[in-house]
């Protein structure tokens, strides 16, 4: 039988069909409740956006613990044999909710363990590096790669601005007009932690890992054509093509792998292992294998299940810890304060945030709160009515010496530091001739659209940096000049 419709309330509604008028022809009234709270229940249907990576999908799956790291991590869902359910949400960076899923840009890749310890959150993309390595620059960074607020549109002359401006987004963009900066679908793509976090064993024993989920699909990635034709014809391509692909029981796998530096080789590697613009190479530190996360169930509901879904870095589990990296640091104020104003104070008691083990706090109030105590719960600490009370210390909760005066520098130089170091590398020896040639053409059209001379010359510099013959067949490629001389383009670059 079908169920009667009813009000927020509960009470049966009078009609699904009609408003409360009086007479047939004449004007509705104010205390036709059901219709007021239909309009304005609907008026507040949208929550702000995500002020970036608005444009997203994703499902649930299951993490194993397939291999045994005991000896570097104590955190539970890690342990030989686990298994934890998880939530994954996939998304593009800059554009705005509805912007076409093929744009070129980085990709998020954010993980939701929900451990029996509480949720860990791994707030990862699809590329080992960023743009940036201070948090301060984010903001920035971002107004950049969005719209002009003038003309309400994209702006070449502000990407390039900044980015030669900023000569540490060299790796990252290198990366990002490579082959990979456009995946075939979000199946096809590898994962990535990106920072360095900080794991810590039973015994107290700290290392440093970067995590990377390498996809059981294959990586595959679409050429720039096939990218901007599907961005006319099928805007919500990865949504559209995770969904089915679940649907059919076709289930999307990765296979998370760690690299585990020793605590005391961070203090004399050759470059920062907290900088976030560098990889560490594989002959340092191989791939350990961890385990294996599947998607295998989609959400029911977009919105309830994906929208107000709130993946934080600073949800961390006993046996994993924050690292020296400021970045890091940065978001793992940035994202919970996001959450408050986005989704609320108690987002995390929305169904999909809550974690599957039991909350204890005395945290309480606010709007649109869910749970609570049980009345015979005290509400303050410290106290004697057996409320609940941290186990201190707790074992170590992780750490690194820190030491120095209160400064705004830049991390501290290594040997081996530089801004175009390891982009140069990737464009050299991991990319072979015909992935060259798509690179040239990619970033010939991208620089191409710059409009401003001097942010032109500057980006081409940039790219001479990267690799001198790259930088002079861009510039052979965009019919520029010769720069008036090296002393004269130190300054504007
Ligand atoms: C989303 C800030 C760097 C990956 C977000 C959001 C904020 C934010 C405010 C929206 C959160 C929400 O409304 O739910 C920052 C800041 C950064 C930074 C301040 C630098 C200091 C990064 C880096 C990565 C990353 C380095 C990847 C390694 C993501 C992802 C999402 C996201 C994947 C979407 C999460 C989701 O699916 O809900 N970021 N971000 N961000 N960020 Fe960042």
């Amino acid at each position: 039988m079908t169920a009667i419709s009813t009000t927020q309330s509960g009470a049966p509604v009078t009609s699904d069909a009609h408003s409360k008028s009086v007479g047939a022809d004449g004007a509705i009234i104010l205390t036709d409740h059901y219709l007021v709270e239909k309009l304005a229940q609907f008026n507040r249907e949208r929550v702000p956006e995500r002020v970036v990576h608005a444009k997203g999908g994703g499902a649930f799956g299951t993490f194993k613990a397939t291999e045994d790291v005991s000896k570097y991590t104590k955190a539970a869902f890690l342990q030989p044999g686990a298994e934890t359910e998880m939530l994954i949400r996939f998304s593009s960076v800059a554009g705005e909710n509805g912007s076409p899923d093929t744009w070129r840009d980085p990709r998020g890749f954010a993980v939701k363990f929900y451990t029996s310890e509480g949720n860990y959150d791994l707030v990862g993309n699809n590329t080992p590096v960023f743009f940036i390595r201070d948090g301060i620059k984010f903001p920035d960074f971002i107004h950049s790669q969005k719209r002009l607020p003038g003309t309400h549109l994209r702006d070449a002359d502000m990407q390039w601005d900044f980015w030669t401006l900023s000569p540490e987004s060299a790796h990252q963009v290198t990366w990002l007009m490579g082959d990979r900066g456009l995946p075939a679908s979000w199946r096809e793509m590898q994962g990535y932690g990106s920072h360095t976090y900080q794991w810590i064993n039973a015994e107290g024993e700290r290392f440093w890992v970067k995590y990377h989920f390498h996809s059981n699909q294959g990586v595959k990635n679409m050429t720039g054509e096939q990218a901007e034709a599907l961005a006319g014809s099928d805007a919500d391509f990865y949504i559209r093509d995770l969904h089915e692909n679940i649907e059919a029981g076709n289930l999307p796998s990765w296979d998370l792998h760690v690299q585990v530096m020793p605590y005391e080789d961070a203090k004399t590697y050759r470059f920062n292992p907290f900088d976030l613009t560098k990889v560490w190479p594989h002959a340092d530190y191989p791939l350990i294998k961890v385990g294996t996360m599947e998607l295998n169930r989609n959400p029911e509901n977009y919105f309830a299940q994906i929208e107000q879904a709130t993946f934080a870095p600073s949800n961390f589990v006993p046996g994993i810890a924050a690292s020296p990296d400021k970045m890091l640091q940065a978001r793992i104020f940035s994202y919970a304060d996001a959450h408050r104003y986005r989704v609320g104070t108690n987002h995390a008691q929305i169904p999909v945030n809550q974690p599957k083990n039991q909350v204890n706090n005395y945290s309480q109030d606010g709007a649109g709160r869910y749970l609570f105590n049980a009345p015979s719960v005290p509400v303050y600490a410290p106290n004697t009515f057996g409320g609940p009370a941290a186990v201190e210390p707790q074992n170590p909760a992780g750490g690194w010496e820190n030491d120095g005066e209160l400064t705004l520098a830049a991390h501290s130089l290594h040997a081996e530091d530089g801004d175009f170091v390891q982009a140069g590398t990737l464009y050299r020896e991991v990319y072979d001739e015909a992935a060259k040639a798509r690179f040239l053409e990619t970033i010939t059209g991208a620089v191409g659209g710059v409009k401003r001379s001097d942010i032109k010359e500057r980006a081409i510099q940039y790219w001479t940096n990267v690799d001198a013959e790259l930088g002079a067949k861009l510039r052979a490629n965009l019919g520029a000049g010769q720069p008036e001389s090296d002393a004269e383009a130190a300054t504007k670059y």
